[in-house]
Formats: structure tokens, sequence, C-alpha cells
């Protein structure tokens, strides 16, 4: 049982006192009657309305957003437009954030959760969650670029002097510009880093897979969806 006022606060975004000011002027229902701040609805037998439409309960919830460039990794900022503004209304809840950043020019999947211990396995390092990019280089690659590329990407690199990555996949395509980056950590700017050491510069970085979850195609740069419970036990598998 959770108290309406917290259940509508949570699941609408608002404060707890403008849930408290929408239930007494009799906009929410419970089971179709109207209540009071401190009335209790049960999460899974009750039905909760807000202005005639009925609201879900759910504990955690897994967003994914195809991030356009421009906008930020961030709940809030004062200059730049951040993922939480792309959120439409019946997605919002006050305590989304998203796990980890992409940079301001980066595009792709950007996974926006309320769950902090999901979001905590999906950055560890150590629980090696597959992060998969496709990465526009400016050099195109000569067969034996690939193989430099390979074995140094593959052996764990050391980029800016001391600072140790883990072992990576590199996969080629045909267009020698054009390639795939696997990591299972997110240090700041790392593909870009990982680049710039072997000597090349990242044009174009898009996140197109997180754990075993890979962006829907069907979503347009700057829209998102809510996702599956089944995509949310996948984001921290293996691919
Ligand atoms: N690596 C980068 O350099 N930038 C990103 O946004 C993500 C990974």
């Amino acid at each position: 049982m959770t108290r309406i006022d917290r259940f509508i606060s949570e699941m609408l975004c608002m404060t707890r006192s403008q849930a408290q000011q929408a239930i007494r002027s009799g906009r929410v229902l419970i089971n179709g009657s109207r209540c009071r701040p401190q009335d209790k609805a049960d999460e899974d037998a009750d039905t909760v309305s807000f202005d005639g439409r009925e609201i879900k309960y759910n504990k955690y919830i897994g967003i994914m957003l195809n991030k356009p460039k421009g906008v930020i990794c961030a709940t809030k900022d004062r200059l730049s437009d951040t993922v939480s503004d792309l959120i439409p209304p019946e997605l919002r809840r006050r305590d989304l954030f998203p796990a980890g950043r992409l940079d301001k020019d980066t595009t792709g999947f950007v996974f926006i959760t309320n769950n902090g211990a999901l979001a905590h396995d999906m950055l560890s390092p150590r629980h090696h969650t597959e992060k998969e990019y496709e990465v526009t280089l400016r050099d195109p690659l000569s067969d034996a670029d690939k193989m430099r590329y390979e074995e140094t990407v593959a052996a764990g690199m050391t980029i800016d002097g001391d600072e140790k990555c883990l072992p990576a996949r590199i996969v080629f395509t045909d267009d020698p510009k054009f390639v795939h980056l696997v990591l299972c950590e997110g240090k700041f700017h790392q593909v870009k880093r990982m680049m710039h050491t072997l000597g090349n510069e990242v044009t174009e970085l898009r996140r197109i897979r997180i754990g075993g979850v890979w962006l829907d195609d069907a979503l347009c740069e700057g829209q998102c969806r809510e996702m599956t419970a089944a995509e949310i036990e996948q984001i921290c598998t293996k691919h």
C-alpha cells in the first residue's frame, strides 16, 4: 500500500503538495471514488486515475532514448537541453536519471531509469556490460592499420599516458572509415581518446547497444520509449 499523495507525486512528476492539492480538488480517484491525501492505494489491486486517466504504479522503469546531438546527459542544465527534456509527460517522474553519459555531440542509446542499483551494475567496469558504438573516423584504415588497431584495442590500451583501458573489441566494415567499437566500461571521452591515441579522430559517434539491448530502429533521434521488463533484464547481460 502506498499513500495516494506519494503515489501521484512519484508517478506524475509532481511535488507532494501539488499532488495533495490535486487530490483535494477531486482530480484523483481510487476505484472511482474521491480520496484524501492520507488515504492509501494498493498498487496491484486498486485502480487509480488522474483527470480520468488510469495511472499505474511502477516502482522502477527504464526508458530507451535515441539522443540527438546538442543535448546533454543530465537532468537539468541552465544553458543546454537535457535528456530529461525529451521525456514525454506520461513517462516523466521526479526520480529518473540517465545511467551514464554520452558527449553532447554523440548520438544514440541512453538508458534512463530510476533504478540506482541497475544503473550502477550497467556502469561498473566489474560487471563488463558491453556498450557498442558506431564510429566514423577521419582517416580511412589500411589493412596494416586494422591489424594494429585490433591488437592494441584487444590488449587493453593505455590512453593519455597512464589511463589503462580494459580489453575491447573493434569490428571493421566494408567502409574503411567506419568501425564498431565494443567497450565494457565508460571512461570520460573514451572512444575519442582511444582513437586519438591510435593517431586518428572520431568525426561521428553513435551508441547502438547496451548489454543485450539494441537501440530500437523505430526511434527517431529525440524520441524515447519505455523499455519492456525483458529488455530491462537484458541491459546488463552479455550480448
Ligand atoms: N566515448 C566517447 O568518446 N564519447 C561518448 O559520448 C561515449 C563514449
